[in-house]
């Protein structure tokens, strides 16, 4: 038979587990939710960068220009606001909101952490973000070494760029999404 007093330490014990695993389910449900938001922009910008890489990187990075941010926007609808940002951005318009700026900072401040994260914002809202880290087909326009027209191009576009220079495997920036939370 155990103490009376040991049971009780067993029920407290059992309760914040059930406690803690239902926060961690719920957190898995938002995770998720804001993984879906973000796959639409992400097939479309994928989309619109593939095609017009095919006539070229020069008329690729205005069709970018063109269309990005109106990719954006139009999936920014019902509450829910995405976008893209980064640390060193081309387009100044991308510039983060701040609470993906902060968690844009741990991604830049611990290179082994580039798990997506979970923000409880104001007004029932919750923030989804995850890391965009440069691949292979990213260095054209991105990276250390750009044929002279790409710069060319890049520099009439976008005066204040910073976003040359990055190597594969580097943090290039960030998805965000803001969307209400559940009731
Ligand atoms: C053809 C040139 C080109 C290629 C290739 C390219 N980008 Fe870009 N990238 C651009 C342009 C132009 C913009 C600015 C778009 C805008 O105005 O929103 C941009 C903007 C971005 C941004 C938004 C933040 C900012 O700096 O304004 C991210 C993030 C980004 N690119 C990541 C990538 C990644 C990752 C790849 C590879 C999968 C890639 N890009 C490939 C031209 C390119």
């Amino acid at each position: 038979m155990l103490q009376p007093s040991r049971v009780l330490d067993r029920i407290v014990v059992l309760i914040a587990v059930a406690v803690i695993s239902g926060a961690a389910l719920a957190n898995e449900d938002e995770l998720a939710r804001g993984a879906a938001l973000l796959s639409p922009l992400k097939n479309d910008l994928k989309q619109a960068l593939v095609a017009g890489l095919e006539t070229g990187p020069v008329n690729a990075i205005t069709v970018c220009r063109d269309q990005a941010p109106m990719i954006a926007s139009a999936l920014s609808v019902d509450g829910v606001e995405m976008g893209r940002s980064s640390h060193r951005l081309r387009n100044p318009a991308n510039l983060a909101p701040d609470w993906v700026s902060a968690v844009l900072e741990t991604y830049q401040a611990n290179a082994t952490d580039r798990t997506p994260q979970l923000v409880r914002l104001e007004d029932d809202r919750l923030g989804y973000i995850e890391p965009i880290m440069l691949q292979g087909m990213c260095v054209v326009c991105h990276g250390k070494v750009l044929a002279p027209e790409v710069v060319e191009q890049i520099s009439e576009s976008y005066p204040e760029d910073r976003a040359t220079g990055f190597e594969v495997g580097d943090l290039r920036g960030v998805y965000w999404v803001e969307f209400p939370a559940r009731q």
